[in-house]
């Protein structure tokens, strides 16, 4: 909960912008810590989440891992204090220059999700002089229950070796001279509320997938489990801080244990998603025939999961907070030239006036990284709830 005197500052800044409370991601990431070692689990942040340079850093100086999708998120979570040992490397698309970074500063995986990819990464560090550190980014076909653009653990889905090519990985692997094989890495999707269930799946179906490899006489020392914790959109208040200890509690009771054995797990939604609000004033109130709209100066440029996903974000209006204004119903959306730029229809909120601001909840994990300069919009810039600018600074 903001308080009037922050409220009143925000109000005074050029909207749109993105609102950090840097003190719930301080407690959601040392939540997370403190679960992880209570099981022993080593925890990788998906920069993918949030590349704010400020949070990144947060993260890495709390002793987090990073997991990376880019060569230049590689070369970011470096700058930003991760440890090369820490950092993990996937995708189903690495160019030979994401491969060469990647090797060249020594971290800790490649994931390489084909074949292919494997005897490309093990023909790079030939050339290059080098070792690879290579895990093998297995496809466990299950069901995640989540939305079908961020599920990523089924047979149809792009992602990961599929059962009929393990006998040729683990030939691939026992030839390819460059690489070090370290393990085993799993993604099955995001925004998973079923918690319990699905991750209790996943770690059945890892401990079959991890018992075919070493009887054929493959060491799986690291396990990967991904990412994928849930957080609770409908109300962020109520949970501000994601239930990481009954996700790690399931994944270190549902593994099989063996000394020497590290379980990995790469959180990013949860880490950051409940900490950033992107913020927003009232541009137009629209009475139509049936219904008001609420226009705002944010959009799906802005933040692009609404019109993506269809994903729903709870929207709050600041100026009204204990006003007492009577309540109205809007359609509220954005300013840009598509249908789908929809913040959220029918939405209950006190009376609204152009100029007020509005903040869109839950907007910390793939919120400001999606941003697009469709339209040529600006990018919303970041704000930290703990360095409000001063009066005088204010635009
Ligand atoms: N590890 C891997 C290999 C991943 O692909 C992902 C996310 C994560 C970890 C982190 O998952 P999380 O803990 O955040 O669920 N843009 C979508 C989400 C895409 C997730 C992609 N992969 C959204 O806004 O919902």
């Amino acid at each position: 909960m903001l308080t009037v005197s922050e409220i009143s500052k925000l109000q005074n800044l050029k909207t749109p912008f993105y609102l950090y409370d840097m003190e719930l991601l301080a407690r959601t990431v040392s939540e997370a810590m403190r679960q992880a070692a209570l099981y022993g689990l080593e925890v990788h942040y998906a920069v993918k989440a949030n590349a704010d340079e400020r949070i990144a850093r947060y993260i890495a100086g709390m002793g987090a891992g990073a997991d990376c999708v880019s060569g230049n998120e590689i070369l970011f979570a470096l700058k930003c204090g991760f440890p090369a040992e820490k950092i993990a490397f996937a995708g189903v698309g690495k160019t030979d220059e994401e491969i060469g970074i990647a090797i060249d500063n020594g971290i800790f995986s490649i994931n390489c999700e084909s074949l292919q990819e494997m005897e490309i990464v093990n023909g790079i560090a030939g050339r290059m002089g080098k070792k690879a550190n290579v895990s093998a980014r297995i496809n466990p076909d299950i069901d995640a229950h989540t939305h079908k653009y961020i599920t990523t653990g089924l047979e149809e889905n792009k992602f990961g070796i599929p059962q009929h090519e393990f006998d040729d990985l683990i030939s691939l692997a026992a030839r390819c001279r460059n690489i070090d094989f370290n393990g085993l890495h799993f993604h099955v999707g995001s925004q998973i509320l079923d918690v319990e269930e699905v991750f209790s799946l996943e770690c059945r179906r890892v401990n079959e997938i991890v018992s075919y490899f070493e009887s054929k006489g493959l060491a799986i020392n690291n396990i990967n489990l991904g990412g994928g914790l849930g957080i609770d959109y409908d109300n962020p208040d109520a949970h501000p801080v994601p239930d990481f200890g009954t996700w790690m509690k399931t994944v270190a009771e549902g593994m099989k244990s063996l000394p020497g054995r590290k379980i990995h797990l790469e959180p990013g939604r949860a880490m950051v998603a409940q900490c950033g609000s992107l913020c927003t004033k009232v541009l137009y109130v629209k009475h139509g025939l049936k219904k008001d709209f609420l226009i705002t100066d944010a959009g799906m440029t802005d933040l692009v999961r609404p019109a993506l996903y269809g994903a729903y974000h709870r929207i709050e209006n600041l100026t009204a907070e204990g006003k007492g204004r009577k309540e109205a119903v809007y359609d509220v959306v954005g300013p840009v030239c598509e249908s789908s730029d929809v913040w959220g229809e029918g939405r209950k909120l006190p009376e609204s006036f152009r100029g007020d601001l509005l903040a869109i909840r839950s907007a910390g994990a793939y919120g400001q990284v999606m941003a697009s300069r469709y339209n040529l919009r600006d990018l919303a810039p970041a704000v930290y709830l703990d360095r409000l600018p001063e009066q005088s600074e204010q635009k």
